[in-house]
């Protein structure tokens, strides 16, 4: 299959030549296609998500396994009342508050959605995003979109169209390619179908947004560690080594000091074993060591730099054959609970704390 690149323009004002492209995307995603396409977090491989084949091609595109289930992508609320059996209190103030945007709610589906798309789940994922490009192709394609991040399973999510490309090409359509997207992680997941709303995956829709609109929200306990077998993630996504970069990767946590004083030593232990390491550090930090390839993921003091880079940097150390990545932590309060997630996740929960 030859994948076509489609260029449009993400600032909303859309020439004529955007629209095309954005129908020609559609028209692939009506007829049972795939079409790539970016949203503010990552980008996604979307399909129909009322069609069980569609959904098919969509795990196979991506090497995904068929449990874990996709998020049905809508442009308004009125597309949403067909797919779910009903919207809670806690759902519908989160959805006022928070949509279109980066974040995704877990209801109880309605029969038109097949169980390929919700991995045989009674329940349905559903998100409205906010980008433009991304709001244009779910009307035109005039069905919700299943969309799961556009890489191969195991990788990065894609946060441009290069790396859809790199993971993609020759397996689906079109990549619809609207620039970097904005925020670089995806979208946070809580699930509204029980009493009390639960975080299944931390995103930019922070906890402490989360509780100011609904008070009480639990945390599924799987988020904070390492993948366990008595404890069963409640999104099965995250029971997957998710983001995986190819190095063994270790996060430094303590004193700032301390922690570029120990990264620079097991940096000069490996060096002088031939290996090539790779350090993640800030801005703030970029000067302080001085061997191995340096990468800065960002500002510490502005997070949102952090989770823009996050992504692009560990596919980067792949492409440059780190076999050893050490990373500095960062504290877990508002986005840094989502960085710190996708983090220690590409880890593999290895820690060090100082
Ligand atoms: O930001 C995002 O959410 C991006 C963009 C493309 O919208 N999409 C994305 O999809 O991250 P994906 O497939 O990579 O991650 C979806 C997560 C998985 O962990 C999956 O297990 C969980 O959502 N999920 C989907 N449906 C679920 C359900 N019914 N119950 C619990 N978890 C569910
Ligand atoms: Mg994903």
């Amino acid at each position: 299959m030859i994948t076509k690149v489609l260029q449009v323009s993400d600032s909303g004002n859309f020439s004529g030549e955007d629209i095309r492209n954005i129908q020609e995307a559609a028209d692939v995603i009506r007829s049972g296609g795939l079409a790539a396409f970016p949203t503010e977090t990552v980008y996604g491989l979307g399909g129909n998500a009322l069609d069980a084949d569609a959904s098919r091609k969509i795990y196979a595109a991506k090497g995904r396994p068929s449990d874990n289930p996709l998020i049905a992508h809508v442009s308004c609320m009125e597309e949403i009342t067909p797919i779910v059996s009903e919207i809670p209190e806690a759902g519908r103030k989160l959805a006022e508050a928070f949509w279109p945007g980066p974040m995704t709610l877990i209801f109880q589906k309605s029969e038109v959605v097949p169980y390929q798309t919700t991995g045989g789940l009674e329940t349905v994922a559903v998100r409205m995003p906010s980008d433009p490009v991304a709001q244009e192709l779910i009307r035109r394609a005039g069905v919700p979109i299943a969309a799961p991040s556009a890489n191969t399973s195991g990788r990065p999510s894609p946060t441009k169209a290069g790396h859809v490309y790199e993971d993609l090409n020759g397996k689906i359509e079109v990549i619809l390619d609207g620039g970097p997207v904005g925020i670089g992680v995806e979208s946070t997941i809580v699930d509204v179908t029980e009493e009390v709303p639960t975080l299944l995956r931390p995103g930019a829709v922070t906890m402490e947004m989360l509780r100011e609109v609904v008070g009480e929200v639990r945390i599924d306990p799987a988020i904070q560690g390492p993948p366990s077998k008595d404890l069963k993630p409640k999104a099965p996504g995250m029971k997957y080594r998710h983001y995986a970069p190819k190095a063994d990767m270790t996060i430094v946590e303590g004193e700032a000091e301390q922690v570029i004083a120990k990264i620079n030593a097991m940096a000069a232990e490996k060096i002088a074993e031939g290996k090539t390491v790779g350090i993640i550090c800030t801005d703030e930090t970029k000067d302080r060591y001085p061997r191995g390839i340096v990468e800065s993921i960002g500002e510490r003091a502005r997070k949102e730099t952090i989770a823009h880079n996050l992504y692009a940097v560990l596919r980067d150390f792949d492409g440059r054959g780190a076999e050893f990545i050490f990373s500095e932590g960062f504290s877990e309060d508002h986005l840094g609970q989502a960085i710190m997630n996708r983090l220690k996740k590409a880890a593999g929960y290895h820690i060090l704390n100082l």
